[in-house]
């Protein structure tokens, strides 16, 4: 028998209470809503207009880094490993490092079945000797690696950004996480939004054709149409602004007039100018990404970034154990 190329391996995450989640964001003071909430549809693809805008440096800039440097990249990473990518989405970003590294296996991790299932068999389809085999987790709460690559060294791969939505202490947790899922000697690539001017990240949040803004209000009708809620997104401003010394784009939708929005029978008041808070997006420094990398127990390899230091693509390490696993 022949192994299979493909194999969906499927974790069960489960679902949040989201009518709970959303009723204790509402009660709680400052209220707030979490950004996964942004990604129904018509907000993934809002969110792939968002990644074309000329403010927002950020995809642009990390998907040109990773092709500068995925030479330097396939002569440190093995071809035997297996590519581990945390919250896959459509895959597009990996396929550059699948075709330097040539890895043996391919695991994208991610919580939307159907898009994981799609995503992983077009990149089935396009690389012919690459095994695929997608996990349907919940990488915020720990992934359970398919048996499939034990004895693989791994590495693992989380670009644009996505750690800035960590708070930066379960950034922390997340890192070691995956410290733990590559093992000693597995490597990681992470994707950091740089500090920088206030100038330059905080147009990347408020661009001119208000993309990033349906992006924020969409979120309102999500939720009205998955629970019920009755928000009116016209009694609403999309807010976001940089806390420089937090080190953190802020998203908030702003109440325009004093309301009531009704969910399960409850009623949840808010007062003119009352923000709900929708996303935080960390920033990182690279001491900070030393320190988080040193702190999760990960050596920091290297890293790459554009000429203005916009985007940083981290290169950690698990340090080899040095007991030997023979007798
Ligand atoms: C997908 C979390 C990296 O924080 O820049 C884009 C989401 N929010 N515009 C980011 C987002 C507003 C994005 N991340």
């Amino acid at each position: 028998m022949t192994s299979e190329r493909y194999q969906f391996f499927d974790q069960n995450p489960k679902l949040p209470n989201v009518v709970e989640e959303i009723k204790q964001g509402l009660r709680a003071t400052p209220k707030r809503i979490s950004p996964k909430y942004f990604y129904d549809a018509h907000g993934s693809a809002l969110f792939e207009q968002i990644t074309q805008l000329p403010e927002y440096y950020l995809t642009r800039t990390e998907i040109s880094i990773l092709d500068e440097n995925k030479e330097k990249l396939s002569h440190i990473i093995d071809e035997s490993c297996c590519l581990i990518e945390y919250g896959s989405g459509s895959s597009r970003k990996v396929r550059a490092l699948i075709n330097a590294i040539n890895p043996q296996f391919y695991v994208p991790v991610d919580i939307s079945r159907e898009h994981l299932n799609q995503s992983a068999r077009s990149i089935h389809d396009d690389f012919d000797t690459l095994h695929v085999y997608p996990t349907c987790a919940d990488y915020t709460q720990g992934v359970q690696l398919p048996e499939i690559i034990d004895g693989a060294p791994r590495c693992g791969f989380f670009p644009g950004s996505s750690i800035g939505n960590f708070e930066r202490e379960d950034a922390l947790t997340f890192l070691t996480n995956i410290s733990n899922d590559i093992g000693s000697g597995g490597y990681c690539i992470i994707g950091f939004d740089s500090r920088k001017p206030k100038t330059i990240v905080e147009p990347a949040y408020n661009d001119s054709l208000g993309v990033t803004a349906s992006f924020n209000l969409n979120l309102l009708n999500h939720l009205n149409r998955t629970i019920g809620t009755d928000f009116k997104q016209s009694n609403f401003d999309h807010h976001a602004f940089y806390d420089e010394a937090l080190g953190r784009i802020e998203m908030h939708l702003v109440s325009k007039v004093a309301q009531e929005v009704t969910l399960d029978g409850d009623t949840f008041n808010l007062s003119r100018d009352e923000s709900i808070h929708t996303e935080n997006s960390y920033k990182y420094s690279l001491t900070e990404v030393r320190e988080l990398a040193r702190r999760a127990g990960m050596s920091f390899v290297t890293h790459w970034e554009d000429s203005q230091a916009w985007f940083y693509v981290v290169l950690l390490r698990v340090p080899e154990s040095r007991e030997s696993t023979d007798p």
